[in-house]
């Protein structure tokens, strides 16, 4: 069993015999998406990353949830009423079931609790900013406040680790969306401290990177054709994903140096080529597919061409799918907005851009 688990399971056990101190509360997390600088892709059993990834958290794009609690030593399984923009969710509501399940071992008053969930995003579905990266993490975020409420707090366990922990068993992006400005998950070289079990701040930022943007290209809004856990899953069988690993390392390794120097220009040369490796990943898979469309394309020709001419640091990268993020620093924004507006927009489904940027980190409601 690996560490951190170990100690989350010894604290669980002091509670077996406790009474909580509450048996009914209210709870509320906002947690951001983030985008992935270097991607995880790729993934061994227990939500173990084949790789290392970073990625910078985002601050408008968020899922705001609220957990009514009801304690009972009566009820033997969680039960789950969800609502989601206002709207009774049974199909996400029978996930959270499961999510809850798996928990219980971590959190045994988990099976003796019924919840009541609200939950909202700030951002369109299928916008190509990852929701369950956000939900996950504010649904951990809640889990663990409740049992913080109920059992009172473990002074040897940090409150972000453990619901990173929890985050990354809902979906292995959100682990990373527990911290602000940018976060590193999974065993690296370059951090000393990293975890396969919970994402950590990256420890040294350049000011320059304080700030940076993410402006959404919306190519389209339609469902993906293979979801992000077959995508996964087809790793296993492709015949580069050693190389693929053994590169996101080096990238890793590369990225965390521009991460303390500054160099913006490396900074968009390694996270462009994460983007087409990732894609590279879903072309050579078997079966292979194409998440990028014609406006992907477009888009990025017209990215690399603006940036040739105007000498400004302006890059892409891709998530699982068409759509297009375009990373730059702050201080250009009026000049980078203004060339979005002018030639990208039309590459767009009803000219949809969602304008974001680095943000702090989760917020208690
Ligand atoms: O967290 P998952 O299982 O949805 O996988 C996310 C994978 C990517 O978004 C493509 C990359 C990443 O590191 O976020």
């Amino acid at each position: 069993m690996k560490t951190f688990e170990k100690k989350l399971r010894q604290s669980a056990s002091q509670h077996l015999d406790g009474k909580p101190a509450v048996t009914q509360g209210h709870v509320g997390w906002e947690s951001p998406s983030n985008i992935a600088i270097v991607k995880y892709w790729g993934k061994y059993p227990g939500q173990v990353p084949a790789n290392a990834s970073l990625s910078m958290t985002l601050r408008e794009s968020v899922t705001r949830t609220m957990i009514d609690f009801d304690f009972s030593e009566k009820r033997k399984k969680p039960g789950v009423d969800f609502e989601f923009h206002g709207a009774a969710h049974q199909g996400f509501a029978r996930r959270i079931e499961k999510y809850l399940t798996g928990l219980s071992g971590f959190m045994p008053w988990i099976s003796h609790t019924k919840f009541t969930i609200r939950s909202e995003n700030t951002f369109p579905h299928s916008s190509g900013i990852a929701s369950s990266a956000s939900a996950m993490s504010a649904l951990a975020a809640c889990l663990c406040e409740i049992d913080e409420q109920m059992f009172g707090k473990d002074p040897a366990i940090e409150f972000e680790q453990k619901a990173s922990f929890f985050a990354r068993l809902g979906s292995g992006s959100a682990a990373r969306s527990i911290y602000g400005r940018m976060a590193e998950w999974g065993i690296t070289a370059s951090c000393g401290d990293s975890s396969d079990e919970y994402a950590i701040p990256l420890p040294e930022l350049h000011p320059d990177f304080f700030g940076l943007k993410d402006s959404i290209l919306i190519i389209t809004t339609g469902e993906k054709e293979v979801s992000s856990s077959l995508g996964h899953d087809l790793m296993r069988s492709n015949p580069y994903a050693k190389l693929r690993f053994e590169a996101a390392e080096e990238n890793m390794q590369r990225l965390c140096n521009v991460m303390r120097n500054g160099d913006l220009g490396q900074f968009i040369d390694i996270m462009e080529n994460e983007a087409l490796s990732l894609h590279a990943m879903m072309m050579t898979s078997s079966p292979g597919y194409l998440l990028m469309k014609p406006g992907t394309l477009e888009a990025i020709s017209r990215i690399r061409k603006f940036r040739a001419q105007t000498g400004l640091a302006i890059g892409f990268t891709l998530d699982a799918g068409a759509n297009v993020h375009i990373i730059y620093p702050g201080q250009q924004e009026a000049a980078i907005t203004n060339f979005i507006a002018s030639d990208l927009e039309e590459l767009c489904e009803e000219k949809t851009i969602i304008h974001d940027g680095m943000g702090m980190g989760p917020r208690k409601l």
